[in-house]
């Protein structure tokens, strides 16, 4: 047998220990190299990759959640915050959502224009669930929902031929007016907010229903508002503040139903009050063109807007919309038709009180376009190109909310070089 000698296998056993020691080196080398090289590519992605807009710092889960509940109310913190940092975006973290705040017409126009189609979805909260009874409506439901109530909306309710039908009812309405006003002025004044609003919520009723008022026979006394059509006018501007008001459960939607807030007692009330006085009116409507179709009768012509909803069939000829779209629709309608329109007369006046010159030359408008023999009536408008300047102007100084509502992104974007995340409640102020 051969046996190497002991010279021999010590230098074998160095020739193996120096191809190991080789070996481990190579190996760390080209581990140290892949580590450096994925270090830079991370820096560099980073480096690429678009910052979240500015904001205060954050903390772990949280985010900004505490600040927000510290800080009531909150958008005056928001836009406070946009003040002392000296900035036109900002950004927040509330729970997991990012809240931005867009707040220069540059961005705007980009969020609006640029990016429509990424800020197509909207926010889920307890409160815009509730009034737009699961996302049902037009301004709470996105994608395919959105359409169908939108081109509801838009091609049927909003059309040109229906706006026709309607003016006999809306000329009705500025004679009660006219009328209530009159008599009801003391002294000179008149309370511009109740007569505004209740002017604004006889419409959208006449409109909506076809009636002023709920109960039959309507309230005796000087074509005012009886109790439920206050407790309506109530119940619909208080629910204006709730869809966008930084409920905590809207940032951590594990905590709904404890009610940390206040504000699902508040908006289960409205709900009941909604329910009291629109539900007994939709049932009955609904029933009616139930009858109609069951019976192969011919159709009357649609009176109101809730004929319209509930008229509207689908290619087999089956209702297109469902009680709670109806229902989610005739809310939403209503509150659109008392809440924007009657700030659009109260900021004009109030600002043309504050300016005699501007009142005086929007009264000699009229004197020109309407004289004065007669009262002026919804055809003059397209001639009082000052009157329509003012009530422009008014739009421009005194935004009616503090945000838009809030739209929200369905994928990573870009605004003003600012990295937008998915998911993003982005909001202009
Ligand atoms: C002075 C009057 C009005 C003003 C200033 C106004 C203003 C606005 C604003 C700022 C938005 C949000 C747009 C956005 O998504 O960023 C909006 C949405 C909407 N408004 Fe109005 N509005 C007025 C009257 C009305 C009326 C009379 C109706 C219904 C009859 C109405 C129905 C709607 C609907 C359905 C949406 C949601 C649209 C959608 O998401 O596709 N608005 N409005």
């Amino acid at each position: 047998m051969f046996f190497p000698s002991t010279a021999n296998m010590c230098e074998q056993n160095n020739t193996i220990i120096v191809s190991i020691a080789m070996t481990i080196l190579l190996l760390v080398a080209f581990f140290c190299r892949i580590k450096k090289q994925a270090a830079m590519a991370a820096k560099n992605k980073r480096k690429k990759q678009p910052k979240l807009p500015p904001g205060p710092a954050t903390m772990p889960v949280l985010g900004n959640m505490h600040q927000m509940l510290m800080n009531k109310p909150v958008f005056r913190w928001i836009h406070r915050l946009l003040d002392e940092m000296d900035i036109e975006i900002l950004c927040l973290r509330l729970g997991r959502v990012h809240v931005i705040t867009v707040a220069s017409p540059e961005m705007a126009r980009e969020v609006l224009r640029k990016n429509d189609a990424v800020m197509t979805s909207r926010p889920a909260s307890f409160a815009w669930r509730a009034f737009s009874f699961g996302y049902k409506n037009t301004i709470g439901s996105t994608g395919d929902q959105w359409k169908k109530m939108r081109r509801a909306l838009a091609s049927e309710i909003l059309s040109p031929a229906m706006e026709c039908r309607m003016l006999g009812r809306r000329d009705e309405e500025a004679d009660h007016l006219v009328n209530y006003v009159y008599s009801h002025c003391n002294n000179g004044t008149v309370d511009v907010r109740h007569v505004t609003r209740h002017f604004c919520g006889n419409i959208a009723r006449k409109l909506v229903f076809g009636r002023r008022h709920f109960s039959m026979p309507p309230p005796a006394n000087s074509g005012g508002p009886g109790h439920d059509e206050g407790a309506h006018m109530d119940a619909l501007f208080t629910a204006l503040d709730y869809p966008s008001a930084f409920s905590v459960s809207d940032y951590f939607p594990a905590l709904v139903g404890l009610d940390l807030d206040g504000h699902e007692e508040v908006v289960n009330g409205l709900l009941n009050t909604f329910g009291r006085l629109h539900d007994p009116i939709i049932m009955e409507r609904m029933q009616e063109w139930r009858a109609l179709r069951r019976n192969g009768v011919e159709r009357r012509e649609v009176a109101d807007f809730l004929d319209v909803l509930v008229s509207l069939e689908d290619a087999q000829g089956n209702p297109l919309l469902s009680l709670d779209e109806v229902k989610a629709e005739t809310l939403e309608i209503i509150i659109a038709t008392v809440d924007n329109p009657s700030n659009a007369v109260e900021w004009p006046l109030a600002e043309m009180v504050n300016n005699p010159n501007v009142m005086k030359k929007a009264v000699d408008e009229l004197d020109v376009v309407v004289g004065k023999e007669r009262l002026v009536e919804e055809s003059d408008i397209q001639n009082l190109t000052y009157l329509k300047a003012c009530i422009r102007e008014a739009f421009r100084i005194h935004p009616y909310h503090p945000f838009n509502p809030p739209h929200v992104t369905i994928s990573d974007t870009i605004i003003a070089g600012y990295l937008i995340p998915k998911d993003s409640h982005v909001m202009l102020s």
